[in-house]
């Protein structure tokens, strides 16, 4: 079995038959290690694809064979998925049908050996490793926190096409199949073997040996059996068709047609119990051929390659590590507050969170219970990793043990006078090499740190919010804040599953900056007279993930004015806001968190949230009397609103704000949730084009409404780079 012609393997790819070992423990066992020597974490390169090829042949003709167990390296080591430098580079589509009809064989094989198969595996076991264990006959998986198993590649705009969309409904039943492969969720032990997705759970140590075991027969499987409707769905087509109207409108609703992945990959589990197997591979190589070569696949793969670079940067010029911070404090229990002691508790960092007043303590507790309670009713957490993550919270009025904290972050009020205060105070108490962090949004770090004893130790620590969802954290370096300060909040904020972004100490830091003309742009164009409804349907259709109406209702009108007067003041009439925020705010309304703002909202009695309901005709009276000069046509709005992000974003590469355009993207949308199939503000601008992005920003620049602003076409006035670009016909990235 050979590889595709059309691909080659690269120069230093280690001789054959090197990545994989067979290892014959006992008489008949055949225990095949997949061990590739040029990579630390094994992924399904053309190397590993190519020896594992070998060491099939090798079993198949073995003529004493009795069983087979395919593991890792190590217990906590199998493969983390395929290639995903081979999916970016593909770009035909033969080429790419070749290369999953490949995997699709070479797993079929693991199927089809006459002797009974058991998969290994442990830690990370994501995409086409998956879909490998799925092949063997049992899966023993080890019961460790590291352990993940699922087929998360509709997040990289593919489906599982190694077989994972025909074998896990086949093994787990339509439904459960569904949202497998749909959310692309990664499942823990107890999680996977309750769902079925693994057989049997084993202790690290014991793991190749309780496979053998299975594989030789000494010991019996657990029997599964799929739930009841799971069988019904399965094979019952009336019963497919229902599931098939309700995903699909909830996908549509989700994706407004952006996402083909999910909807390529839907059709496929669906038929899957109902097709002959070999008929459902060949439907899944044609799928997969299709997706791999889409430009929503390359945005989306991009963005993966980023954020996992980001997790491996060692943030030191040294190449070193930062300091691991072990044990946090956290003042102010408020929204930001609380989330981040929370999250912090789960993800193993004892926090400390401290407020002056006892409710907002009390409500950070009880949300605590309720959140680590749901994740022990669905056997993500074990109970004594339960009781541990309720242990690491602890609250005090007061500031009494944070003199052991290695990090304080402060999450108090937005005020200058507050924060130096709390953090003069804890400057006095901490450690000499403590950190000082601040998750100010408008404040200035080094503003922050004047008069600190040590500003070096101060750092901005910018989370989002909702804390516990937004995967963005600025890691806002001061003038004076030292490299390894920077390095240990960068580390810190990696250990709570988020992906640091360093930022440059200026107002707004990244993302509020980028968002604040967006927002203001928004708010003119519905005092121009544009339907609120039809500026954030538009936004959303472009690829948000609301519009940006919905998001100052959501953001609060106190806060977007204050984060807009900020900026004015910092960057002058470019950044000057329309009057619309502050009026609505003198008339009463607040956004969400007053119950009406641009819209109502209204408490579900289902949910107890907080639910958009219709525009608010109250808002009616801010919109502009009179005639209208422009023509606002779907194309000038999206330019109002995303050329004037891009325009700043241009002043920001500029500037220096961020080290990059990657770094810049990867904050766009995980800061800000931008359109993530276009890969990024810059890349989408890159499929602009300078030229025309220059050309349409002077077009609006010269419109009569812009020109009669106070401020006049100030924010239109092209930045400096991309007029650079567009002369010599450069790009954002490369
Ligand atoms: P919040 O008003 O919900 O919470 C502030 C908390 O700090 C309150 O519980 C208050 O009792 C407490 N507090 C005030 N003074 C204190 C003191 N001296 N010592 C201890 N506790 C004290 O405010 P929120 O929204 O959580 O914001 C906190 C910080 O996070 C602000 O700097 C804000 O700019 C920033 N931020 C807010 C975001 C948001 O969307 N709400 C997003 C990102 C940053």
């Amino acid at each position: 079995m050979n590889l595709p012609a059309g691909i080659a393997l690269p120069n230093d790819a280690p001789a054959a038959g090197t990545c994989v070992k067979i290892e014959r423990p006992e008489a008949g066992l055949a225990l095949v290690r997949l061990d590739p020597p040029h990579r630390k974490m094994p992924v399904f390169d053309l190397a590993l694809m190519r020896d594992f090829a070998l060491a099939l042949d090798e079993l198949e003709a073995d003529k004493g064979l009795r069983a087979v167990v395919i593991a890792g390296r190590e217990p906590l080591t199998f493969v983390a998925g395929a290639d995903v430098d081979v999916i970016a580079s593909i770009t035909d589509r033969a080429l790419a049908r070749e290369l999953g009809r490949f995997g699709e064989l070479l797993f079929d094989r693991v199927a089809r050996l006459s002797v009974p198969t058991v998969a290994a595996v442990g830690g990370p076991v994501p995409g086409g490793a998956c879909e490998l264990a799925l092949a063997a006959r049992w899966i023993v998986l080890a019961d460790d926190k590291r352990s993940r198993i699922g087929l998360p590649e509709v997040r990289l705009g593919i489906l599982p096409g190694w077989g994972g969309s025909q074998r896990l409904p086949r093994r787990i039943g339509t439904p459960a199949a569904l949202e497998a492969i749909l959310t692309g969720r990664l499942y823990g032990p107890r999680e996977a073997l309750k769902l079925g997705l693994v057989d049997r759970l084993a202790a690290p140590e014991n793991l190749v040996r309780i496979a053998s075991d299975l594989a030789l027969g000494r010991e019996m499987p657990r029997s599964f059996k799929k739930p009841l409707p799971a069988r019904i769905v399965d094979s019952n087509s009336l019963a497919r068709s229902f599931v098939e109207r309700q995903v699909r409108t909830k996908l549509e609703r989700e994706t407004h047609g952006h996402y083909p992945a999910p909807f390529a990959a839907l059709e496929l589990v669906l038929r899957a119990t109902s097709t002959p197997l070999e008929q459902g591979l060949e439907a899944e190589a044609d799928a997969l051929a299709t997706l791999a070569i889409s430009p929503e696949c390359k945005s989306l793969v991009t963005l993966f390659r980023l954020s996992e670079e980001a997790k491996k940067t060692k943030f030191l010029a040294d190449g070193s590590e930062g300091k691991r911070l072990a044990r946090i404090g956290v003042i102010g229990a408020g929204v930001m507050g609380a989330g981040i002691a929370r999250l912090a508790a789960e993800k193993g960092v004892t926090a400390r969170l401290s407020d002056v007043a006892r409710a907002p303590l009390d409500a950070a507790l009880h949300v605590h219970r309720k959140e680590v309670g749901r994740q022990l009713a669905k056997r993500r957490v074990q109970k004594h990793e339960a009781d541990a993550a309720l242990d690491r919270l602890e609250l005090t009025e007061g500031l009494v043990g944070f003199d052991r904290c290695d990090l304080v972050v402060e999450a108090v009020v937005e005020r200058l006078d507050v924060k130096q205060k709390v953090l003069g105070e804890l400057a006095r108490r901490m450690a000499d090499d403590a950190l000082l962090a601040t998750n100010t949004s408008s404040l200035s770090v080094d503003s922050i740190a004047e008069g600190l004893p040590h500003p070096e130790r101060v750092v901005g620590m910018h989370f989002f919010n909702p804390v516990a969802q937004m995967p963005l954290v600025e890691v806002v370096r001061g003038k004076r804040t030292a490299d390894w300060a920077v390095a240990a909040v960068a580390k810190l904020a990696l250990e709570l599953g988020k992906t640091p972004v360093i930022c440059a100490d200026v107002p707004g830091f990244l993302v509020n900056r980028l968002l604040g003309p967006y927002l203001d742009e928004a708010a003119r164009l519905f005092v121009a007279g544009v339907d609120p409804e039809h500026i954030d349907s538009l936004a959303r259709d472009f690829g948000m993930p609301m519009g940006p109406l919905e998001l100052l209702d959501e953001v609060g009108f106190d806060v977007a004015a204050h984060a807009a007067e900020s900026l004015a003041a910092a960057y002058g009439p470019r950044m000057h806001s329309a009057k619309l925020i502050h009026d609505a705010l003198a008339a009463g309304l607040k956004g969400k968190k007053g119950g009406a703002g641009f819209y109502l909202h209204a408490l579900d009695p289902k949910t107890k949230k907080a639910k958009r309901g219709a525009v608010n005709p109250a808002m009616a009276r801010f919109v502009a009397p009179g005639k209208r000069t422009i023509d606002y046509g779907e194309a000038t709005i999206l330019d109002q609103l995303f050329l004037t992000m891009l325009n700043e974003a241009a002043r920001c590469l500029e500037e220096g704000v961020v080290a990059g355009p990657r770094e810049l993207d990867l904050a766009s949308v995980f800061g800000m949730g931008f359109a993530p199939f276009r890969g990024g503000l810059l890349r989408w601008a890159d499929t602009l084009g300078a030229k025309d992005a220059l050309a349409r920003l002077r077009r609006i620049a010269g419109a009569p409404d812009v020109l009669a602003r106070p401020e006049g076409a100030a924010r239109f006035q092209p930045a400096m780079l991309l007029q650079t670009m567009a002369e010599h016909g450069g790009r954002f990235h490369g």
